[in-house]
């Protein structure tokens, strides 16, 4: 074990530059396939409006909290998850088993980057389509077979997932601070424009409005379409499993954590938001089905980008900004274990990171086949889902079920277990902010999680 475990200040870590970088940083991670890939196509399986209704709520009353749980957690204990938890239990004077939520953390990231990086690969292999003009005038059914030639070609799958894999782990191995800082900075804001040129689109199909109350119009949800609301939640903010605690653990300063949290939050809502508003009119107006799943945005965009004015290259744009958005995304999925290399085994950045990236991607062909030769292989879990493909089952159990509890008990930890007054220390900047929080994450983030598992399976 390396001496630094229990040095709390000492890190063995660069550290982000200011403030401004660490909000980039954070909102690269959560701002990525979960807000444009994910969120259209789970409201669309979950019947809109009461979905996106509890979606919002989540973000509001579970996430921010825990984030702010999170980044405070990482700032005191400055190294990766694990260590941080093992180093602050034992300032606390607490039980040292609290380091396993580190672990879950590391595994759950490691889990969902093998599949994260598969889509990713789907976005990469869209850009190359999108410029070849195979869009062009294309119709809904064209787009549809597009899509499933795709993903019914392991080999082309398994390409650009390696492809995404080493774009990766090459960013990781250098550090994360080097990049990051830039693609963020220009990017995202181009990523949202271009969103905004689409949602304009949207509007011409004469379906916009049937979108918006698709959206915003509340109706029916059960137990499970909440659990998957609230799982989303976790999974858009990178909450959960440490990547926010790592990258506040490279936060130096005293700012303040509320307000850093509240506008990374706004940033990944309103792109959210956007993605939806420019995916379900298009979806209307091709007599498309809202819950086609995971293929939804690959079968809808390609039609706008098909039939506006400059089309081809606002796709191309598009997509290489939506794979750029993964890639900010995908490098905090694993800087928690990378991390823990190079504290603990004393491993180079570089080795870590080829070490991890490899394990990352061999987990990762189970997704890619998942959705080809392994497709008639699925898996039911009594009370959970059925007859679930490697791929959903593990988007269900990490954005689900890993993550919410992750997030569980950090909350715990941040506002049971730590005394108060080590959270005041690094959150008191704003004390009506800090009651706010502390009330929050005491009383109604872990209830609020704890009833959404109990109703999903039924027991309430
Ligand atoms: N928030 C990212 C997205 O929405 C995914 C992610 C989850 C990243 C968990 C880090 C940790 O795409």
């Amino acid at each position: 074990m390396a001496e630094n475990t229990t040095s709390q200040a000492v890190s063995v870590h660069a550290q982000w530059s200011n403030r401004t970088v660490f909000i980039l940083a954070a909102t690269g991670s959560a701002v990525g396939l979960g807000n444009i890939w994910k969120f259209p196509y789970i409201a669309g399986e979950n019947g809109g409006g009461t979905f996106v209704l509890v979606y919002l709520l989540c973000i509001a009353l579970i996430g921010i909290p825990i984030m702010m749980a999170e980044i405070m957690l990482g700032r005191r204990g400055k190294q990766s998850p694990i260590n941080t938890m093992k180093a602050l239990a034992k300032q606390e004077n607490r039980n040292p088993g609290w380091v396993w939520l580190g672990w879950m953390g590391v595994f759950a990231g490691f889990l969902i980057l093998s599949y994260y990086s598969v889509i990713a690969g789907w976005a990469m292999s869209y850009v190359f389509r999108t410029a070849g003009g195979l869009f062009l005038g294309v119709t809904a059914d064209g787009v549809n077979s597009i899509f499933t030639d795709l993903v019914s070609d392991p080999e082309r799958l398994l390409a650009w997932h390696t492809v995404f894999m080493v774009m990766t782990m090459t960013v990781v191995a250098r550090g994360v601070k080097n990049g990051i800082e830039k693609a963020v900075t220009y990017l995202m804001p181009l990523l949202f424009a271009l969103l905004i040129v689409i949602v304009l689109y949207a509007m011409t199909t004469g379906h916009f409005l049937e979108g918006l109350k698709f959206l915003f119009t509340p109706g029916e949800i059960d137990g499970k379409g909440i659990l998957i609301a609230m799982g989303h939640a976790f999974f858009t903010l990178s909450l959960g499993m440490g990547a926010i605690m790592v990258y506040g653990s490279y936060l130096s300063s005293q700012h303040s954590i509320a307000q850093a949290s509240i506008l990374i939050a706004l940033a990944d809502t309103v792109v959210a938001l956007l993605a939806g508003l420019a995916i379900f009119p298009i979806v209307f107006a091709n007599g498309l089905e809202p819950g086609a799943g995971p293929g939804l945005i690959f079968q809808t965009l390609p039609i706008a980008f098909g039939h506006m004015q400059g089309g081809t290259m606002v796709g191309v744009i598009f997509f290489t900004l939506l794979v750029f958005a993964a890639w900010t995304s995908a490098i905090s999925l694993i800087e928690p274990a990378v991390a823990y290399l190079v504290e603990n085994k004393g491993f180079d950045r570089v080795y870590s990171a080829v070490l991890i990236g490899f394990l990352t991607w061999f987990v990762g062909l189970g997704t890619v086949f998942s959705f080809n030769i392994w497709k008639d292989h699925t898996l039911t879990i009594p009370f959970l889902f059925e007859n679930f493909s490697f791929f959903d089952t593990l988007d269900y159990l990490t954005a689900n079920i890993m993550l919410p509890l992750g997030g569980l008990f950090i909350a715990i930890f941040a506002a049971w277990v730590m005394h108060e007054q080590s959270t005041k220390e690094e959150m008191a900047t704003y004390p009506a902010l800090y009651k706010t929080w502390r009330f929050l994450v005491r009383y109604i983030t872990p209830v609020a999680v704890i009833v959404v598992f109990l109703k999903a399976i039924g027991a309430i």
